[in-house]
């Protein structure tokens, strides 16, 4: 049997088309498989760290997935919330959960026409990530932001580290205000050894 997607497989994706390929093998034992087995909290953290942030919809979930995200901010009373994701399989999981307004197949890289932008928040859990999602695509969700709209977006680390984002946050200057950061841990202690102590920044900010 061909062994299903991991986290170092999807670390090490060079292309959209890779991308959605290993998203349509995933989407089915994602949630379980993968979010449970490994203890992947980082939704939470997200998520709670919007609702914190004083963040209200209707909020965009960028990369959404299978909902992980909205699963967590729907219990909050945070609604009305949309998903965009490349990947029709995993939206397809969110859809069965109920969750969502609307959920649209887009490459969040390319600039974004989204009907019901623009939002009040945006949130995205895992996308910002080695093999992913770059800096550039900031400017395509500040683009669809309310003034005034909270943000939420976790950066890995490593993918924070190397990727650019510092000087792309630096360039949006008045574009955005109140800018923090906060270190959390993606996973808890059921994740493998090697990924156990995986960090993620969220980066939290208001579009000025
Ligand atoms: C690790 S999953 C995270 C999903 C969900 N947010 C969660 O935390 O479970 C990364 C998601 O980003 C999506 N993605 C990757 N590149 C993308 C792009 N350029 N535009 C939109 N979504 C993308 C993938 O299809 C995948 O669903």
């Amino acid at each position: 049997m061909a062994k299903l997607p991991d986290v170092d497989s999807a670390y090490a994706l060079t292309s959209p088309d890779e991308i959605k390929d290993l998203y349509r093998q995933w989407s089915h034992s994602y949630d379980v498989g993968f979010g449970e087995s490994q203890g992947y909290q980082l939704p939470r953290e997200v998520a709670a760290a919007f609702v914190g942030a004083g963040g209200e919809g209707p909020v965009l979930d960028v990369g959404a997935g299978t909902g992980l995200v909205g699963e967590v901010l729907r219990v909050m009373n945070t609604e009305p919330i949309d998903g965009i994701d490349l990947s029709q399989e995993m939206l397809d999981m969110a859809a069965m959960k109920g969750i969502y307004r609307h959920l649209v197949v887009c490459d969040v890289t390319e600039p974004l026409d989204l009907r019901d932008a623009p939002y009040n928040g945006v949130v995205s859990a895992g996308t910002f990530t080695l093999g992913h999602v770059g800096p550039s695509a900031i400017h395509n969700l500040i683009d669809v932001a309310a003034t005034g709209a909270v943000f939420v977006l976790s950066v890995n680390q490593a993918h924070y580290a190397t990727g650019g984002f510092e000087a792309v946050f630096e360039d949006l200057g008045a574009q955005i205000s109140a800018l923090q950061f906060r270190d959390v841990r993606i996973y808890d202690d059921r994740a493998d050894e090697v990924h156990r102590n995986d960090i993620a920044r969220l980066v939290i900010f208001t579009k000025s």
